[in-house]
């Protein structure tokens, strides 16, 4: 090459740092790891075996036996917890399974803790839906109506029923207002000050949650839209959040987490808790069905869905992912 013709290249190359993979891992800004992934796991009472969820491929409705496995191998893995939604063979109007020392959500909780409770941070899902015949996250008035504040009187007594079957964290999700403030005082005026809230506190009333309802069986005829946020609105997700922090959360949480990242960086700007997102079953059986077709690297897709989460500014992730990702992650 002439003088004449040698081409003046930049002085600024950012392809500098990418060139081998020790530099770009050197320098990589975010990181996904085991310990700030938490299990969301489903036990249906009565099973034998584990259950398929066809809505879900690979994720199950587990016996105890199988939970048990499960939750062992979440330890294993080294991840920060697991979360635990019951399936009660009979449901009432006022979701009395929830509130039942005998019931499938405590029982689960009493035996995850007695295999793993040393090992990973213990979560329940406090919310009604699951148990109700009509299948809302509240009880309602005769006229059919979600009531709050009744709501709020089953949800303290559902605390005190998991933090009696030894839970470490409950989670809140029914998004009635004042609902953290409520569980926070029960929980101490009973002697649990230990046991934390994560507080499902920007919750929307999403097209994701699709398959989930499938995963617990869900009774739900409508939508939950007069609790649940409009997808429209980030500002009332950060009201939301700084309401719960207000009321005693211990952490808060935006779900769903994908079509919502804008609303987790918003949060993770705004608070000084640390910060969960729900990778939620929609977002699970999208990347699925589209792997499942051969469509998308399936592997490559979960990681970086992770890692775009994470950067959006979460600490803590809820996936359904979460054993697999641990596995990739070492390997
Ligand atoms: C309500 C609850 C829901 C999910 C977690 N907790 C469903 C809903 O609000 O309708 C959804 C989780 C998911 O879609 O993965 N207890």
């Amino acid at each position: 090459m002439t003088e004449e013709t040698h081409v003046q290249g930049p002085t600024i190359r950012p392809r500098r740092l990418r060139r081998t993979p020790a530099l770009r891992r050197m320098v990589a800004e975010t990181h996904v790891v085991p310990s700030s992934l938490v299990l969301p796991v489903f036990i249906r009472e009565s099973l034998s075996d584990p259950h398929p969820i066809s809505s879900m491929p690979g994720v199950v409705q587990h016996s105890r036996d199988s939970l048990k496995r499960a939750v062992a191998e979440a330890a294993e893995l080294g991840l920060g917890g697991v979360m635990l939604f019951g399936i009660p063979e009979h449901k009432d109007a006022t979701g009395s399974g929830a509130l039942d020392p005998a019931g499938v959500l405590n029982l689960a909780i009493t035996d995850v803790v007695a295999e793993v409770g040393d090992q990973l941070t213990v979560m329940s899902d406090l919310c009604l839906d699951e148990f109700t015949d009509h299948g809302h996250c509240g009880l309602l008035t005769p006229d059919g109506e979600v009531d709050n504040d009744q709501t709020l009187a089953a949800y303290a007594e559902m605390a005190l029923a998991q933090a009696a079957a030894g839970v470490d964290m409950v989670g809140p999700s029914g998004m009635m207002d004042g609902q953290v403030a409520v569980v926070r005082k029960a929980l101490d005026d009973a002697g649990h000050s230990h046991v934390s809230v994560l507080a499902y506190s920007a919750k929307y009333a999403s097209a994701f949650f699709g398959p989930f309802r499938e995963a617990v069986d869900s009774s739900l005829v409508g939508d939950r839209r007069t609790y649940q946020q409009d997808p429209a609105n980030a500002l009332e997700g950060v009201r939301e959040v700084l309401l719960d922090v207000a009321e005693g959360a211990d952490l808060v949480m935006v779900k769903p987490a994908l079509p919502y990242l804008d609303v987790v960086r918003r949060v993770r700007d705004a608070v000084d808790v640390p910060v969960a997102a729900y990778n939620v079953s929609g977002e699970y059986a999208m990347l699925e069905a589209a792997a499942a077709n051969g469509w998308i690297d399936r592997e490559a897709a979960i990681l970086e869905t992770l890692t775009s989460i994470r950067r959006a500014g979460a600490d803590v992730i809820l996936t359904y992912w979460a054993s697999e990702a641990a596995r990739l992650l070492r390997a």
